[in-house]
């Protein structure tokens, strides 16, 4: 920890290799380079590589304009992550193979990972989707060049933790007061008319989460984890994968993001630093 003269708050310093991030930090095409150009081209239909690359960054830079995450700056809203997992397949085959298997991308972003998952065949009809920002969401329409009827995935816009979006009395109570059909013996349900996640506990094969888990303390850490997987379909086959940024033991640090550096009294955003083993067990 660094104690500033000036008695601002004291926070920690970057590890070394971390990078420092400023909101007003300048777009920088060198991101680009890490692009998923073969995606982004067969979802937008756009050929030429030129053409495209000025696509992504006129989106990019509309949307950093208003929200200057670091992710937009990364391009990473276009860099597919989900289909780098072993346990990927496993989605893909289970969405060939059980009709009625439902798949559940929580914080999903743009949901650049969710159009891969329907780009490789898996049933849009069968998807859900949620953040906590829907402009995200339309953010996706607009880098992909889609429309709610061209990519018909259930979108839901809320916070992962609100009791409304999700029921929630703990995992136990919870599965015992479910009557789930068996896996392999699921009937199709209709999302169109979905507004929360509350009825599909029990009902979901798989969900993903990425980047996410890392957002909150470890005991919030522990009550998402508890939520999420009171959506599964309580038998053996049903899973949760992704990846967040960890520490290999119990602890809290916190990095702050901030308009002009390091110290600031009011932190813009802090990420916590805590894997609770049974977190690292699932993931
Ligand atoms: C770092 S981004 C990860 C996006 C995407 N999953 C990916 O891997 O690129 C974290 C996402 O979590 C969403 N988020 C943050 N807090 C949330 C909450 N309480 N409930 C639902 N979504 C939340 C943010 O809006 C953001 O889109």
């Amino acid at each position: 920890m660094t104690s500033p003269a000036d008695g601002t708050e004291s926070v920690a310093a970057p590890l070394p290799g971390e990078t420092h991030y400023s909101r007003d930090a300048e777009l920088d095409e060198r991101f680009y380079d890490g692009v998923e150009t073969a995606f982004v081209s067969d979802i937008t239909g756009i050929k030429d590589p030129d053409e495209l690359k000025r696509h992504v960054l006129q989106v990019q830079r509309e949307v950093y304009a208003i929200h200057p995450y670091p992710c937009i700056r990364l391009c990473n809203f276009v860099k597919v992550k989900i289909s780098r997992f072993p346990i990927y397949k496993d989605l893909l085959q289970l969405g060939r193979e059980r009709p009625g298997v439902l798949f559940l991308d929580v914080g999903c972003g743009v949901g650049h990972d969710t159009r891969k998952v329907v780009l490789d065949g898996f049933p849009a009809n069968q998807i859900i989707a949620s953040d906590l920002h829907p402009e995200f969401w339309g953010i996706g329409h607009k880098v992909f060049k889609s429309t709610p009827e061209s990519f018909p995935v259930k979108f839901i816009a809320s916070d992962a933790f609100d009791d409304t979006f999700l029921t929630y009395s703990g995992i136990i109570a919870t599965l015992k007061s479910l009557d789930t059909p068996a896996a392999g013996s699921e009937q199709p349900v209709d999302l169109s008319a979905l507004t929360s996640l509350t009825p599909l506990r029990g009902r979901v094969s798989v969900i993903y989460a990425s980047s996410f888990f890392h957002l909150f303390d470890g005991e919030r850490q522990s009550e998402l984890a508890s939520r999420l997987a009171s959506l599964l379909v309580p038998a053996p086959g049903s899973f949760i994968f992704g990846s967040h940024i960890g520490r290999p033991e119990k602890g809290l640090r916190v990095m702050n993001i901030t308009q002009s550096g390091w110290f600031s009294r009011i932190p813009w955003y802090s990420f916590t630093f805590y894997t609770p083993p049974y977190i690292r067990r699932i993931f």
